[in-house]
């Protein structure tokens, strides 16, 4: 069964974040003027344990999702992730498991997540000038480890890496053409991200996005570049290929074209609440039905809010009609 929403769009993938919390302090997700040493995080006994995170997995999986996605915070923080990996893996209509992460600690977790069965890796790599990176990660932390990780997670077999770049305006738009390099060199598809105004907490203005028609341009201006076919029915990058054959790359274009009308994407919290949107506070606790009713009540839960969904924040963010109140980025994984 695939359930629809009242927009006719199925339930396909599932982005699970498995903790809040992170090694980096991006500016644009969590500032360390806020999220320093005193903040309080997730305890423990707050999180959905993997028994937990499994009997929702398998509900999704029985109303339409084929995908599985792993985030964060970064979700190689979470103790003993490739356990539940093996798990999840063995759903038997899950297709496809992925995973968000931001490098720094691949070169320890690679192999297990391969031997575990990750299928497919991406990679949030906003510049590769050691300065910007070490100012953008909030924590003066080097590159080399993270490129040192991404060259070991390649040697091991993850092909076809993504890399994440949020472009911003004055802050990496000048490093556009060293990333599209690099990722012809390396066999990466670097996917250039509009940034957007997830959250509360980043001060995102209009004036700081760096649109998908200028980051084309750049590029344009040194490659030939041909448009290609998704490779999935709502993906959100739009794909283009180097004529000269050398790889391609993808741009996720939110701000200036918003991709609601596709959106398949049903997302949990670490701490368990369902959000069928990444622009909404509205949660719906899961949590609270599975540690205290029947499975059969959680599927009906879950059906119940899809079958009702009518999220649509970034075709209204253009109409200026959008809320104002958003659940924070690190929370809810991307
Ligand atoms: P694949 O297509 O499977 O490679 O992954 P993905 O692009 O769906 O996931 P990823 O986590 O790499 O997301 C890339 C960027 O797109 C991130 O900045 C996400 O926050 C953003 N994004 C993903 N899904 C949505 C969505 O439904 N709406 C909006 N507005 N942005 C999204
Ligand atoms: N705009 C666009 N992308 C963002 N990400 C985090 N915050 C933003 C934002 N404000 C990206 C991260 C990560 C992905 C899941 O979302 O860089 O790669
Ligand atoms: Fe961490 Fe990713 Fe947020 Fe940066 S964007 S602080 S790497 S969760
Ligand atoms: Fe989906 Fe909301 Fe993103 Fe639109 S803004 S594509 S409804 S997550």
């Amino acid at each position: 069964m695939v359930i629809k929403d009242k927009f006719n769009r199925p339930i396909k993938d599932l982005r699970i974040s498995v903790i809040d919390r992170c090694n980096f302090r991006c500016p644009y997700c969590m500032p360390k003027e806020i999220y320093g040493e005193r903040y309080q995080f997730l305890k423990n006994d707050q999180l959905l344990s993997f028994d937990e995170i499994i009997t929702i997995s398998e509900i999704f999986s029985k109303l339409g999702v084929e995908k599985l996605r792993i985030t964060g915070g970064e979700p190689l923080l979470r103790k003993d992730l490739s356990l539940l990996i093996k798990d999840l893996k063995s759903i038997k209509s899950i297709k496809e498991i992925a995973l968000t992460t931001n490098g720094f600690f691949l070169n320890k977790y690679a192999l297990d997540l391969k031997q575990s069965g990750v299928d497919r890796l991406t990679v949030s790599l906003d510049s590769l000038n050691p300065e910007t990176y070490k100012k953008l990660n909030g924590q003066n932390l080097d590159i080399e480890k993270t490129l040192e990780g991404l060259k070991f997670a390649n040697s091991i077999g993850f092909e076809n890496i993504k890399i994440n770049c949020v472009v911003m305006k004055g802050v990496n738009e000048k490093q556009i053409i060293d990333l599209v390099n690099f990722g012809r060199e390396n066999n990466l598809i670097i996917r250039f991200i509009e940034y957007m105004d997830v959250g509360t907490i980043n001060g995102w203005k209009s004036d700081d996005v760096v649109y998908a028609e200028d980051i084309l341009r750049i590029i344009e201006k040194k490659y030939e570049l041909e448009a290609v076919d998704p490779n999935y029915f709502g993906e959100v990058a739009t794909r283009y290929k180097f004529i000269d054959g050398m790889g391609e790359i993808g741009i996720i274009s939110s701000v200036s074209k918003p991709f609601c009308a596709d959106c398949t994407r049903a997302r949990i919290t670490a701490d368990g609440n369902l959000y069928t949107c990444l622009f909404t506070n509205k949660g719906h606790d899961l949590k609270s039905v599975i540690r205290e009713q029947s499975s059969k009540h959680l599927e009906d839960f879950i059906k119940n809010i899809w079958i009702n969904r009518s999220d649509q924040y970034s075709q209204l963010r253009a109409l200026g009609k959008t809320d104002k109140e958003k659940v924070e980025m690190y929370k809810i994984g991307g």
